[in-house]
């Protein structure tokens, strides 16, 4: 017998990881920056909680989730998506009493159950963020920055697809309006979309049915019919994005797969693939989620992307990878006193949160020099025996050969004072151009 992967699942392999790592590294500075922190929930949760926020009509909900009930007959679910539980926990946890937005972040697995295509796996990891408790549109116009920006800065070209869902206000009768106008194709609609014609009819517009497709091209659209309140807020959203020159397609097609979301909604595809590659990342407002769950009328928005599809991209678009290592301080020594010294010099920086490198069993400078280099050190402290006798350190810039003693007992000080005038190379972004 064969062992093989279950079908829809994927080894990350080791060649992938630096692009993984990378991807890991940008989304905590991302949280970094911009004031989310990380919440991790658990995998599974109980079936109920994605039916009643993802919604029972979804596919995701009514054909793909992985569900069992355990032997002490609980319904449980290996979670679909992120934001039901973040919700969840919000609640669970009386996050209401924080100042508000609430603003995590989470980079997990997903399960669904769906045909595994390119792009498209049965396990496979999202990094989401969300902000709960805020209603100012301005919220929503930063995640579509940060979701937008993360990618560019990747190196990769794509696009934002905007829309509003409308709310419970307006929803209703755009509802009714596009039923109405799908009443006299019913007979031209694919067979899934017959049946979600009354039950989830904001589904027919991002159908990839050819003749489905050219029937929502008619249809009427939902920014037309959005209540005054909803059509002020996207309004605002758009205005914050041209401020920072997002560019964006109004497009009245992006309705997400997910029942919860209200107002904003908004996916990111790679430029010039709309329609025919799957997105990137979604998200949008989900200002009655919270409440659905049974917690306090609570505004939220939020987004998530999905790994895989972004590293194929990088990988399809020859975006390379720096996988240099670099450091801030290489310690380089001459002679047994000195060695011994550059011991306890290593372990006492190491321990202060330098970043280091050292090649201590190698005896001449020149070899030490050329692998500071190579781990592109910014500095090298060298001691050798005349620096042990006069107890001083001394102090190579690894830029212009630059060398200056200092005193043995100055020299954190010293280091600190130079690296802290420079941007953390570690922190720095490490792409290289696309290969043309
Ligand atoms: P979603 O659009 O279902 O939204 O998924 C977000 C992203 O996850 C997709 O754009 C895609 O990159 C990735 N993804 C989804 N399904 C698969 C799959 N089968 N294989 C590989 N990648 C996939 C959500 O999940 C919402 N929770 C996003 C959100 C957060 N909305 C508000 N906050």
């Amino acid at each position: 017998m064969q062992f093989q992967l279950v079908k829809g699942m994927k080894d990350i392999l080791p060649e992938e990881q630096p692009y993984w790592e990378l991807i890991r590294h940008n989304v905590d500075l991302m949280g970094a920056n911009y004031g989310f922190a990380r919440l991790d929930t658990p995998v599974l949760e109980f079936t109920n909680l994605f039916k009643r926020t993802v919604g029972e009509a979804t596919d995701i909900v009514s054909k793909e989730m992985y569900s069992f009930v355990t032997a002490g007959g609980d319904k449980l679910s290996l979670r679909p998506e992120n934001t039901a539980g973040v919700a969840r926990s919000y609640i669970e946890h009386g996050m209401v009493n924080q100042p508000q937005p609430v603003k995590v972040y989470y980079l997990a697995p997903q399960f669904r159950h769906d045909n595994p295509q390119a792009g498209r796996y049965r396990q496979f990891w999202q990094f989401g963020f969300e902000a709960i408790g805020d209603k100012d549109p301005v919220i929503d116009a930063q995640l579509i920055i940060m979701s937008h920006n993360f990618l560019t800065d990747l190196g990769l070209e794509v696009e934002v697809q905007i829309n509003s869902v409308g709310d419970s206000n307006c929803r209703p009768n755009y509802l009714k309006t596009l039923r109405h106008y799908y009443q006299d194709y019913k007979k031209d609609l694919c067979s899934d979309c017959q049946e979600r014609l009354n039950k989830n009819t904001l589904r027919l517009l991002d159908c990839k049915n050819k003749r489905c497709q050219e029937l929502a091209e008619q249809s009427p659209q939902f920014v037309d019919h959005l209540c005054e309140e909803c059509k002020n807020h996207l309004m605002s959203v758009l205005e914050y994005l041209e401020e920072v020159d997002i560019k964006y397609n109004l497009n009245s097609r992006i309705v997400r797969g997910l029942d919860y979301y209200t107002k904003t909604a908004w996916e990111i595809v790679e430029a010039g693939a709309e329609g025919k590659a799957s997105a990137l990342g979604g998200g949008g407002r989900f200002d009655d989620l919270v409440e659905l769950l049974g917690g306090r009328p609570t505004p939220a928005v939020g987004f998530a992307m999905g790994i895989e599809r972004i590293v194929a991209l990088m990988q399809e678009k020859q975006i390379k990878i720096d996988k240099e290592k670099y450091c801030d301080l290489y310690i380089a020594q001459l002679g047994v006193e000195a060695r011994k010294k550059s011991l306890r010099l290593f372990e006492d920086l190491r321990r202060d949160g330098f970043s280091l490198a050292e090649n201590i069993s190698k005896k001449g400078l020149k070899d030490q020099l050329e692998v500071a280099s190579k781990k592109h050190a910014k500095y090298t402290l060298i001691l050798g025996q005349k620096e042990i006798a006069d107890g001083t350190v001394l102090i190579r810039d690894m830029e212009n050969g630059i060398q200056e003693t200092v005193d043995f007992n100055k020299i954190k000080a010293e280091v600190r004072k130079r690296l802290s005038s420079q941007v953390m190379r570690s922190l720095k972004i490490r792409t290289k151009p696309p290969v043309v």
